[in-house]
Formats: C-alpha cells, structure tokens, sequence
C-alpha cells in the first residue's frame, strides 16, 4: 500500500473508533437518571470538526479524489457523492450539537431525536469510510501511475503544510487521547462499569500458574501466571515470539508442560489429554483460522457441534451464529474457501462456538486483515462477551485488545510481565512505549 493510503486508513481507524464510542454513548442515552457526558460529546465533535473535516476530507479531496479524476470517469458518481457527504458533514456536525445543547437543558427530552440523528451520522462515516477503502482505494490503486502516487505521496509527506504535517497529526493524537481519557471505558467500548464489577466477583474458570514449557532445549515459558474469570475477556498482548501461540497451546493441551499447572472450574488438568480437555468446554481457534475450504459454511458450521448429539439445539445454535454473524448467514452455502480473510475468521469462531465451549481461545484473529475488518473482528469479539462468553484473546494488536478486555496481561520472552484491567494498560506508560507506538 502506499503510504497516502496508509495514512489515510490509518485516520479512518480513528475515525471508526469514534463511531465505535458514539454508538455506545447512543445506547446509554435515556437511562433516566444520568445526563449524557456533553464534554466527552463535545470532544468528540470536536474532533470530527477539526481535524476529519478540516484535515482528512480536503486532503483526501485535493490528492486522491483529484487524481482519480483526471485519470478516468469510472469513479465519477461515487466521488461525488463522497463530495456531497463531505459537504453536508458541517452541517449536520452543527445541528448534532445544538440538538445536545438542548438536550442538555431539557433531558430527557428531545433524547429520541437526538439518537436517531446520531445513528444516521455514524451510519453515513462507516459507509463512507467502508466505499473509500473497498472501492475507490482498489480503483485509486489500479489507474493511477507510479508519477500519480509519488505527487500524492510527497504531498501527504510534506510535514511543513500546516493542514496534514506533522503539527497538525500531533495535535489530533492529543485531542484522540483526551477522548480516550475522558470515556468512561477505554475506548467507549463495552461493558458498563457496574457490569464489570460483576464479572469480577465471578469465579475463576481458568488458572493458569508458573508454566513452563520447552521446545527441545528452548525454553519458550518461564512461569507464565494468569486468571480469567467466567464471562471475562481476558487478552494476552505480546511481540512475535513472546509465547502467546505456546501458551494457547499448553492450554489445549497439545504443548506439553515442564512445570506448573492449569487449572480449569477447579480440576486440575495439567497433564489431561486434548480431547478430554475439549470435552470440558475448551475450543481454541487456532492462528491462520484454518477453515475447511472446500466444505460450505453450513457444513463446517456442522462440523463445530461434532462432539454433539442434540440435533434439535444444533440447529437452534446455526441461527444464533447466523444473527452473530449475518455476513456468514448470506454465505451459507458458499464454499468457506471462497470467504475474505475476515469472514473466515468469523466462520472459525463460530465453528468454534458451535461446541458450545465455556472457553473461547482466540490466537489473532485480526491478523492479516486490513483495518477495518479487524474492527468488524473485534466488535463480533465484543458481541461474544455480551452473550456471556468467556474469552481469552491473543494478540500482537495491542492497541485494539486492550480496548475491549476486561482484564490483560503482557507476556515477553515467555514471562508474564504485567497485569491489570485492560483501561489500565492502555495508558500504562510501558505499555504505550513497547506496544502501543505513543
Ligand atoms: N515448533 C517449534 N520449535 C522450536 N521453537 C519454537 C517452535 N514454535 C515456537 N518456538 C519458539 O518459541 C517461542 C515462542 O513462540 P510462539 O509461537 O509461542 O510465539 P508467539 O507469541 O505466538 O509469536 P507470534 O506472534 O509470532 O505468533 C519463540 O521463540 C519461537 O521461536
Ligand atoms: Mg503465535
């Protein structure tokens, strides 16, 4: 990819985050008692008005939508409808705040409109921002020139041009990071704190204490201790190579162990056999998702109950991965080869939860997927934990792991280095260095 579109992508991450947070501010909108949060709102806005408005969409506007352009007429019509929505974003960014402002005086009342006003504008970005990336960029990248795409990327270079350099990028991280510290949770994602206090009370499904495991002489463990509690989503962030695959591994029980122990609903299952250990409720979903191409969604889906024999819930169980997961219910007599990466990704978890397993080990889903579809990713990881599922997610995608676990911990060279919640990480200043590029 060049880096224009780099950069460009990685401003539209932000920007769906943003849609992320809104969305969740939208659904807590109307509880009698508590008035919205109008600064965190505000920043929000603010946001949108300084730097997507002022900064994104003209650069996007003089670059690449000008280049595209003057090159052919095949993106005529859907530019210029990028251009009109483009235009309208003042508009409606100024009526979403009055709306507030009044909001703010009457509430609740005016809180309906004030909603649906607000699911049109997130509704509006994400489609906008999913057109450019699966449709303009593939054009962008077919017609335009080498000569194109060096102009395009010098000029996105050009950190002296005060609307994209450098200072106006250091001023839309410290703004984003006000954002993220003034959200109740991390990144407005998930679980209301009450909710989580809850989780933390529950028992611990998972123990894991000092393990360690070799390959040979290697030691790739060395006494690696973690906790996660039923209905938990516990992530382990760490660099290549720290141990996450390993440790997944030695949890299913094909990785032997050379000390320590794993416990699971408090029975002892350190030297249990895998299958034993898939009987008890613990599915992994391996790295590389690894779905049976050929088959049809449908019949892997199959696949994922074969341990069952109550054809009558099975059945019950197809749909309810089919409402998680609409794209797969649209697919389901497609081959799962013919799937994108990350629609294979959730036809892997949802094999995996048609075992009905009382833990999900996730070993990178978003791995190799293109921004967005990480965040499709880790909103259907979300979704798992609001349906009560209890999951331990690996990651090297630090950033986007901490956001939604409840709790994390950081693994490197096999140790467990740090724990906490995972809004404690996220502004851990360690973390932020080594993991996170801030
Ligand atoms: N089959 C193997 N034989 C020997 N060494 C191995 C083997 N698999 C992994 N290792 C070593 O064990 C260590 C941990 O590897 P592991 O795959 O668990 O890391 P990881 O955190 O999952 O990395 P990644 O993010 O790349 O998936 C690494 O040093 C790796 O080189
Ligand atoms: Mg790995």
């Amino acid at each position: 990819m060049t880096e224009a579109l780099q950069t460009i992508s990685s401003e539209h991450r932000s920007m769906w985050q943003l849609t992320v947070m809104l969305e969740e501010l939208r659904k807590q909108l109307g509880k009698p008692d508590e008035k919205p949060d109008a600064e965190l709102f505000g920043l929000i806005l603010d946001y949108i008005e300084h730097y997507i408005e002022r900064v994104h969409q003209p650069k996007e506007e003089a670059l690449l939508y000008r280049a595209v352009l003057d090159r052919t007429d095949e993106g005529r019509e859907m530019i210029a409808e990028f251009q009109r929505e483009h235009a309208a974003s003042p508009e409606i960014v100024a009526r979403l705040r009055s709306q507030l402002n009044a909001l703010m005086h009457h509430y609740p009342e005016g809180v309906a409109e004030f909603q649906s006003a607000l699911e049109a504008y997130i509704s509006m970005m994400r489609n906008h921002i999913m057109r450019e990336e699966s449709e303009l960029f593939p054009l962008a990248r077919r017609i335009l020139s080498d000569v194109d795409w060096d102009e395009i990327n010098s000029a996105f270079a050009d950190s002296a041009d005060p609307s994209f350099g450098e200072t106006a990028r250091a001023e839309f991280r410290s703004l984003m990071s006000r954002i993220v510290n003034q959200a109740p949770d991390p990144i407005g994602f998930g679980l209301v704190t009450e909710a989580k206090a809850a989780i933390e009370a529950n028992p611990v499904l998972l123990s894991v204490k000092d393990l360690s495991s070799h390959y040979g002489r290697i030691q790739a463990l060395r006494g690696v201790t973690i906790d996660v509690r039923q209905g938990q989503l516990v992530a382990l962030v760490g660099a290549n190579g720290a141990g996450k695959t390993t440790l997944l591994r030695a949890i299913s029980g094909v990785q032997k162990v050379s000390g320590g122990k794993v416990s699971f609903a408090g029975q002892d299952i350190t030297h249990m056999r895998p299958d034993q250990r898939v009987r008890l409720g613990i599915c992994q979903v391996p790295e590389g998702r690894q779905v049976f191409g050929p088959l049809s969604v449908e019949d892997n889906l199959r696949l994922g109950a074969y341990t069952r024999c109550d054809k009558g819930a099975i059945a019950d169980d197809m749909e309810q991965m089919y409402v998680m997961f609409p794209i797969l219910k649209q697919k389901f007599r497609q081959a799962a080869g013919t799937l994108s990466g990350g629609q294979q990704q959730m036809l892997a978890m949802a094999r995996a939860l048609m075992g009905r397993p009382k833990l999900l080990l996730l070993d990178e889903p978003s791995m190799g997927l293109a921004p967005l579809l990480i965040q499709e990713i880790f909103n259907a990881i979300i979704s798992l934990r609001e349906h009560g599922k209890t999951v331990f997610l690996v990651e090297q995608n630090a950033q986007a792991a901490l956001s939604i676990a409840d709790r994390a911990y950081v693994i490197e060279t096999g140790e467990t280095v740090l724990s906490g919640t995972g809004a404690e990480l996220l502004v851990n200043e360690q973390v932020k260095s080594a993991y996170l590029g801030i």
